[in-house]
């Protein structure tokens, strides 16, 4: 694992901005997984500059997204769907066609499950996948207590989630119960995995993910079993970390590695 400690959020955002334009640099065809919420706003943010002041290319770009909430429409302004158009794709060249999202009103979720594990197969795997942490540990929406063998199912939300994104509803009762969401299992298939946290708030499950033992009740915990995994937080994220000092000498000492 690679532990990258930033001062702040806007270094946090901008470090994994290069390494998802690297990637598409080297294959400009890449699969990325995708995240929402509040964490990765800066590096779309970061992506949507890269890409009218560099010209960096989504044209043949193809994107899964890890969840959504289950009984939102595509237009409601709290789906994953709403903030994925407003926050990244309606800003690049990335084709219709190639952006994949579970649905949240389909008619027959586990038919629909099946099929998006398959389309990601069919595409060639994910190449990078992106993700932030929940406050209870979470990686996409599963939750404590989640297989970590598990694969894109409906998830019930744990209370903990509900009251973190009740901020962004009317009322805590308007967050749904339940989302679609990529399994643990499923994320760490892809490729290479980078997972960004900021804020003091996300410390405790920074340093159980990365210091604690592997356990379903800390979903990303899991990912201490991934070959390619980095983790980019800021300093108030990684407040919580035993070996900090540790963490930043390696990363002093990898720049002139052999
Ligand atoms: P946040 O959510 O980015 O809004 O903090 C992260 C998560 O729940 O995975």
């Amino acid at each position: 694992m690679e532990i990258i400690v930033k001062d702040t959020v806007e270094e946090m955002s901008q470090t994994a901005a290069r390494v998802v334009a690297r990637t598409l640099n080297s294959k400009p065809n890449a699969v990325l997984g995708l995240a929402t919420g509040s964490t990765p706003l800066g590096l779309y943010q970061e992506l949507v500059r890269m890409h009218r002041e560099g010209g960096l290319n989504f044209s043949q770009v193809t994107t899964f997204n890890l969840d959504e909430y289950a009984g939102l429409t595509q237009k409601h302004p709290q789906s994953y769907h709403y903030f994925m158009h407003e926050n990244l794709f309606k800003h690049i060249n990335i084709a219709k066609q190639n952006i994949f999202i579970p649905s949240g009103t389909t008619d027959n979720y586990e038919a629909f499950c099946a099929w998006y594990e398959q389309r990601i197969v069919e595409c060639g795997g994910i190449d990078l996948q992106i993700l932030g942490i929940g406050s209870d540990g979470h990686i996409a929406f599963n939750e404590p207590s989640s297989s970590l063998g598990s694969r894109t199912r409906i998830k019930t939300l744990a209370k903990q989630t509900i009251d973190d994104n009740a901020r962004f509803f009317d009322s805590p009762r308007e967050v749904p119960v339940y989302a679609i969401t990529m399994g643990v299992g499923t994320i760490l298939e892809a490729r290479r995995i980078v997972l960004l946290a900021h804020g003091k708030h996300k410390a405790e499950a920074v340093a159980r993910a990365i210091e604690g033992p592997v356990t379903s009740m800390i979903t990303a915990s899991a990912l201490q079993l991934h070959r390619d995994v980095m983790f980019i937080v800021d300093r108030d994220a990684a407040s919580s970390l035993d070996n900090l000092d540790y963490y930043e000498w390696i990363q002093d000492k990898m720049v002139d590695a052999p």
